[in-house]
């Protein structure tokens, strides 16, 4: 579908709930993590991008302290006052909206009312930050009716914050300030412990592939606090080891092997895995722009392997589509992304060999599985901001 033919779409739609036409239109992408898994809560470095899959929010500013809010892609729409936000369990996608909302008033913004309406092209569940696109959509859609400044970083963390307090899902930075500060055209090196990035180009043969087991996943689900409780357990015993150590970040490979006798063997997986991540992670920013077919291969190939053995976030369907991936025409490296426990992996494929690879993976997941997984390019589309039209 064209921008035109969804945009077309979504103003008839929006005629037919608000009456007249949308005068504002606000976007905030997805994302995918090229390397790094669970650093991001550890202080640690992520190599993340956006993605060609966006959400999009068409407004119309009202008069008083009343939001409307439609999705196309859910059922159910929602009135509201910015006068009183509380969380509804009937309806669980509008808490994005209201927990984006709360925070920024918390923190004394001035917010006003609208009618709106959401499309989002970003597969939910997945693993490709659709709640977080949709609390950075109405982030920007708050910050640009009232008409105050607020920078991406800053509009990242309060919609992290959204999403730690108001919907209660305990999540590091990465998926909101990808949305909020990722570029087009290229990865984003992020350091989560100082909320800094750096655009690195990605080489021109390398096309980023998606690759959904369907092996649905919710990150609300206990293993993700308890990989998060369990890694700053790990950092406290360091921490009694070593001077200086907050987080993983601050551990080196050699002070966790000096420790490691004294450790449980839960806190070593965990540790090492975290440590070696965020190496990888420097270490493929390092190739990435080049290229480095043989580099990019390893790296990828040992992120998984850690991921299942020393993580523990691998499912059955994510060995499967590993398998699938890495048996494809064309290419390079392939490993989980996300939250992991299923959802979408990665792949980085020769720009030439993309529909074979899409074609063979598909096959040969359906073939083990009977599975129809969801096999496509993508690439870093601009992060969030208001849309206008030309013309
Ligand atoms: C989810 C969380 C992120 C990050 C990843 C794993 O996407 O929302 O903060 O922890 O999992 O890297």
């Amino acid at each position: 579908m064209t921008l035109t033919e969804r945009t077309a779409l979504i103003r008839e739609q929006f005629a037919r709930l608000y009456g007249g036409e949308p005068t504002l239109w606000v976007q905030a992408p997805g994302r995918v993590d090229l390397m790094g898994s669970h650093t991001d809560y550890n202080q640690g470095y992520v190599l993340t991008m956006t993605i060609d899959r966006n959400t999009l929010i068409a407004a119309q500013p009202r008069q008083h302290r009343q939001v409307a809010i439609g999705s196309m892609n859910v059922e159910g729409n929602l009135s509201f006052s910015l006068d009183d936000l509380r969380c509804d369990p009937a309806l669980p996608w509008t808490n994005f909206v209201k927990g984006v909302a709360a925070i920024l008033q918390a923190a004394g913004y001035a917010l006003h009312g609208f009618n709106g309406l959401i499309h989002s092209t970003i597969p939910f569940s997945s693993g490709l930050s659709s709640s977080a696109a949709l609390e950075v959509a109405s982030a920007m859609l708050f910050k640009t009716l009232g008409g105050w400044p607020m920078d991406p970083v800053q509009m990242a963390l309060l919609c992290q914050k959204a999403e730690n307090e108001f919907v209660g899902v305990n999540c590091g930075i990465l998926d909101q300030y990808t949305s909020a500060v990722g570029q087009a055209n290229h990865a984003v090196l992020l350091d989560c412990r100082h909320l800094t990035s750096e655009a690195m180009s990605i080489h021109p043969d390398l096309q980023v592939v998606i690759c959904d087991t369907r092996a649905r996943r919710e990150l609300t689900g206990c293993e993700y606090s308890e990989r998060r409780a369990q890694c700053e357990e790990a950092a406290d015993y360091l921490a009694q080891c070593h001077a200086g150590v907050k987080t993983l970040r601050d551990v080196s490979l050699e002070q966790l092997a000096v420790c490691a006798p004294d450790l449980p063997e839960v806190s070593v997986k965990r540790a090492r895995f975290i440590i070696e991540e965020n190496q990888r992670v420097l270490a493929l920013a390092k190739v990435l722009p080049g290229g480095d077919a043989g580099q990019i291969g390893r790296l990828c190939a040992e992120s998984f392997a850690g991921a299942r053995d020393l993580y523990e976030i691998s499912v059955p369907a994510m060995e499967t589509m590993m398998d699938a991936m890495l048996s494809g025409p064309g290419v390079i490296g392939a490993r989980q992304a996300g939250a992991g426990f299923g959802g979408c992996m990665v792949a980085f494929v020769r720009r030439n060999s993309v529909p074979n690879f899409v074609q063979h993976v598909q096959a040969a997941y359906h073939a083990a599985t009977q599975i129809e997984s969801r096999v496509y390019p993508v690439s870093a589309a601009p992060g969030a901001g208001v849309v206008t039209f030309s013309g």
